[in-house]
């Protein structure tokens, strides 16, 4: 059954500042949206990816209705997700818009493969996934766009690529791995949790 949204009280003491502010504590594994195909393709980098369920295969990512983006995607019913590795961080820029590029401009300068759909994966991305688009949810700005997952590609890279308090952060399973359960695991088994 589908909740109907409420009405809720439009006014809020929420400000835009805090509300961002606060976001910036959430880590964020970074992707990149593609989508279109041939000459006319375009993408986009996100944090908004997440799986939605496992069976079946399915994942939604957030997209700005004012992304160039989003009508390629309604418009042909498929998107890539590329899960960025950390060597990627110029990718991951271009596709954030910076030095102005645009559209098939932006896929210049890294490697890529055309995925059944007609989307282009990037080669060397730590997950790419083929997805169907199964439903667009549109809400205030942006468009909850779900996918089902109809092809990944997958590579031996070990460090991801996040962003943490509007900076990219690498974080390597070998080398970060250990810091991370040092820190994490003892502390929790030291409170008997
Ligand atoms: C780290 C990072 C994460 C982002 N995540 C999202 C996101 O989840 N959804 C979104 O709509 N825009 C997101 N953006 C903004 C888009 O990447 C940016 O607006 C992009 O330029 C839109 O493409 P366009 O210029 O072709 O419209 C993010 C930007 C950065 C730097």
């Amino acid at each position: 059954m589908n909740v109907v949204p409420r009405d809720l009280m439009t006014e809020t003491a929420i400000s835009s500042a805090d509300f961002r502010g606060a976001m910036r504590h959430l880590t964020g594994g970074v992707s990149v949206i593609t989508a279109g195909r041939g000459k006319d393709i375009t993408g986009m980098t996100v944090t908004s990816v997440t799986s939605l369920s496992v069976e079946p295969p399915t994942l939604l990512v957030s997209i700005n209705r004012d992304a160039s983006s989003f009508p390629l995607i309604r418009r042909h019913g498929a998107f890539g997700v590329n899960i960025l590795n950390a060597d990627q961080l110029d990718v991951a820029e271009r596709f954030a818009g910076k030095g102005g590029l645009k559209g098939a401009d932006r896929f210049k300068g890294a490697e890529w493969v055309t995925a059944v759909s007609g989307v282009p994966l990037l080669v060397g991305a730590l997950s790419a996934f083929d997805c169907e688009v199964e439903e667009i949810v549109e809400r205030h700005s942006h468009g909850i766009v779900i996918g089902r997952v109809r092809g990944i590609n997958s590579s031996m890279r070990t460090a991801a690529l996040a962003y943490w308090h509007g900076q990219y952060v690498a974080v390597d399973r070998d080398e970060d791995a250990a810091t991370l359960a040092d820190v994490s695991v003892p502390a929790r088994s030291r409170r008997g949790v």
